[in-house]
C-alpha cells in the first residue's frame, strides 16, 4: 500500500501482504492463548469463551472486520472504533497471536443468539 505522503525507506514501501500468524496454533499455544484472554479481562466485553456480551461473539464465525489471522491480529493490536481497545501497547505480538490462535480454535456454537448484525445507518 502506498500513500504520497508515506516515506519509504530506500524508497521501497513494504509488502501489502496479510500478517501470518508465526506461531503453531498447537494446543500449548491454545491454551496460553485462553489463559491471556481470560487475564487481559477481553472476557469481561466478550464473555467467557468468546460467546459475545458487550463485545460481539468472536466464536460465531462473523465478522465485522473480517476474521483471518491478520485481521484479528490488527483488531486486537490498533482497536476498533465502536468501543474495541487498542492493545498494541499493553500486550507483547506473541501474546496477540496466541489469542488469534485460542479465538480461531473455537468452534462455531449450534445456535448464535443474532441472524445477521448490519452497521448503524449514519446519517
Ligand atoms: C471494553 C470492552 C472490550 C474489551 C475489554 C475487549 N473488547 Fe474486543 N471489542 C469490543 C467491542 C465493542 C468490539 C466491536 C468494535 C466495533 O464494532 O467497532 C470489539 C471487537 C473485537 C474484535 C473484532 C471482531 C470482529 O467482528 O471483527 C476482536 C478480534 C476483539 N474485539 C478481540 C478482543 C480481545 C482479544 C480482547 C482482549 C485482549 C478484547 N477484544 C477486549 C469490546 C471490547
Amino acid at each position: 500500500m502506498r500513500y504520497p505522503e508515506h516515506v519509504s525507506a530506500g524508497g521501497n514501501a513494504p509488502p501489502a501482504d496479510d500478517l501470518t500468524n508465526p506461531f503453531a496454533k498447537d494446543s500449548a499455544s491454545i491454551a496460553d492463548g485462553s489463559q491471556i484472554f481470560t487475564r487481559m479481562n477481553c472476557d469481561g466485553c466478550h464473555g467467557a469463551g468468546a460467546t459475545g456480551w458487550v463485545g460481539p461473539s468472536l466464536v460465531d464465525g462473523r465478522w465485522r472486520y473480517g476474521g483471518s489471522d491478520g485481521s484479528l491480529f490488527q483488531s486486537i493490536f490498533y482497536g476498533r472504533p465502536r468501543g474495541m481497545p487498542a492493545y498494541g501497547g499493553v500486550m507483547s505480538a506473541g501474546a496477540i497471536w496466541r489469542v488469534v490462535s485460542y479465538i480461531r480454535a473455537q468452534p462455531v456454537p449450534s445456535t448464535v443468539p443474532t441472524e445477521r448484525w448490519e452497521p448503524p445507518q449514519r446519517p
